[in-house]
């Protein structure tokens, strides 16, 4: 069961009673900042190479694989890197200037699973991943296709 971004650790360990300390987030779950990291690295050449997606995104990508990384950091659940440095993240806003549609949200989406599928992130988490990460590409398709 999965509440508020958090997974229990064992049943066992929570049989006792549960307690905040019994539960553990995504960001954990799939390895840390190591695996968020490598997530990033693998997600960004996919997007480059995308017809639909690489036309919004500046030649240089490393500034958004940066913000990617601190911002998907707190969106699974660890420290706030994003919100430290660049304060609330609005990210549907953020996404304003931009073009998203339904087919790109879509493109975004792909490229995320064939990057999780090329990572150590445990495989029964990348579709924990894709449900956390749908909501959102879906929320910030703005214009149509
Ligand atoms: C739905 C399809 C999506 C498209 C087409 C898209 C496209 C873009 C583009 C063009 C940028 C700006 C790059 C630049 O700085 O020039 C951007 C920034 C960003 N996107 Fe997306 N994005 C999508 C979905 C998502 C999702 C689902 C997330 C995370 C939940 C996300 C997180 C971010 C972050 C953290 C930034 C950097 C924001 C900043 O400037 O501080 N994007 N995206």
């Amino acid at each position: 069961m999965w509440y508020n971004g958090l997974s229990p650790r064992t049943a066992k360990e929570t049989s006792g009673g549960t307690k905040l300390s019994d539960y553990i987030s995504l960001y954990e779950a799939i390895g840390g900042a190591p695996a968020v990291r490598d997530l990033v690295e693998k997600f960004y050449p996919k997007v480059q190479a995308d017809p639909l997606l690489s036309p919004l995104f500046p030649d240089d990508i490393h500034p958004v694989m940066e913000k990617q990384y601190l911002f998907l950091t707190q969106f699974f659940g660890g420290p706030s890197l994003y919100s430290d440095e660049f304060g609330h993240p609005m990210m549907r806003a953020r996404h304003l200037p931009f073009p998203v549609t339904r087919s790109r949200a879509e493109a975004w989406l792909s490229c995320m699973a064939r990057a999780l599928s090329e990572t150590a992130i445990p495989e029964p988490l990348h579709a924990v991943v894709l449900e956390r990460l749908s909501g959102p590409a879906h929320h910030f398709i703005n214009t149509e296709d």
